[in-house]
């Protein structure tokens, strides 16, 4: 193996896309945005498309270009982008652009006309996250000016979407509020003849666990790849994590009755004992609270980080199984659970964050192994 290495179970990504698929009647766009959230977006968004998804998301434009670059043909949707973004570009490469004001629709249109290439857009409105989207005061004005620039052939409106604010929490009162102003912006559209062929708002929360709200497609991202957002029940919903961190063990050594360990000295052995370096640190995406708690499997058994963990490097004290471990071997920080190594959840856990952050920040330095077939 590498010194370092996200080996990326393809296999995986491609069950768990076709799980979802035959769940729902909705089609399914697999959401490849920040590097397939660690995955890498080409092979993330080839397994998918394996399993039975029919859409790609992200969130920039350039994401979408290196996905055409790739030779992939499917729909794009790009949905996150300041003003002045080589529309003509996207428009040529068949990017479905989301649109959430009459401001951007403007720009979009000049482009269109300049170029000659309808663009297809997705309308999306704010329902109650209040972030992206156009506002319940903005979107009459937005469908209107939309259906203008429909009539024209300058655009195809394609879907009518939005996303949720809390659909990992079940039952949170939001969910039922969200769907109803989602629905009037729906009827509203409808009245000005914008009835177009997709309707979206489910994440991965509300495939998983909310069916009525499915719509035309879902939005999945974080249960391609194996996770659920309601933390620890990936297993649950059949899911299986595609991505194993893993490091070789770099040097295996003793250290005396309380050495101080690592920066701060913030772990101090408390007996004679050996001591395994890792050479993954925050750089490769360890965060750094992961200090004297994160979970590690090694020579069999679960371990912890001890001390603090460092830019490059993290130190494991191994106590009683010196010697069933030696330079070389394999320290599993996460992965599938097959031989008992912790999940990306129980690091999220132990750490304060989600499983999203830890995967999608596995850094460059750490390579990228691809199991599984399908790119
Ligand atoms: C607009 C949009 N749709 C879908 C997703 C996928 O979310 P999840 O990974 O929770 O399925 C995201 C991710 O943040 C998103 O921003």
């Amino acid at each position: 193996m590498a010194q370092t290495e996200a080996v990326i179970d393809l296999a995986a990504i491609r069950s768990n896309t076709a799980h979802l698929r035959a769940n729902t009647s909705a089609e399914v766009m697999a959401v490849v945005k920040a590097n397939g959230y660690g995955h890498g977006a080409v092979q993330a968004a080839t397994a998918a498309l394996a399993g039975g998804a029919s859409w790609l998301g992200v969130c920039t434009i350039d994401e979408a270009l290196q996905l055409r670059r790739a030779g992939i043909t499917a729909p794009i949707l790009a949905w996150l982008y300041s003003p002045g973004q080589p529309w003509e570009q996207a428009l040529a490469a068949r990017i479905d652009l989301s649109v959430s004001s009459v401001e951007l629709l403007t720009q979009v249109l000049v482009a269109a006309r300049q170029t000659g290439n309808a663009a297809r857009v997705h309308l999306k409105a704010d329902t109650g996250l209040s972030r992206g989207g156009a506002s319940v005061r903005q979107w009459p004005d937005l469908v209107t000016a939309a259906a203008k620039a429909q009539a024209e052939g300058a655009i195809e409106v394609i879907g009518i979407w939005s996303h949720f604010a809390c659909s990992d929490e079940l039952g949170h009162p939001s969910i039922a509020a969200q769907l109803q102003v989602f629905d009037q912006a729906l009827a509203l559209a409808g009245q000005q003849d914008v009835q177009p062929q997709l309707r979206h708002i489910a994440c991965s929360g509300a495939t998983l666990t909310l069916p009525a709200a499915h719509y035309d497609l879902i939005r999945p991202g974080i249960a391609l790849y194996g996770y659920s957002p309601i933390p620890h029940t990936y297993r649950s919903y059949g899911l299986r994590p595609a991505m194993t961190l893993q490091a070789e063990v770099m040097l295996v050594k003793d250290a005396p009755v309380g050495a101080g360990v690592s920066y701060g000295h913030h772990y101090t052995t408390a007996r004679a004992t050996t001591l395994a370096v890792i050479p993954l640190g925050y750089a490769d995406g360890v965060p750094r609270h992961a200090s004297n708690c994160g979970p590690v499997q090694l020579g069999g058994r679960r371990m912890s980080i001890a001390g603090t963990v460092c830019m490059d490097q993290f130190v494991v004290d191994l106590g009683e199984s010196a010697t069933t471990v030696a330079a070389g071997d394999r320290a599993v920080l996460f992965g599938p659970g097959d031989d008992g190594e912790p999940s990306a959840d129980d690091w999220a856990e132990l750490v304060g964050t989600i499983s999203y952050e830890l995967l999608v920040r596995v850094g460059a330095r750490v390579q990228r192994v691809y199991r599984g077939g399908g790119v």
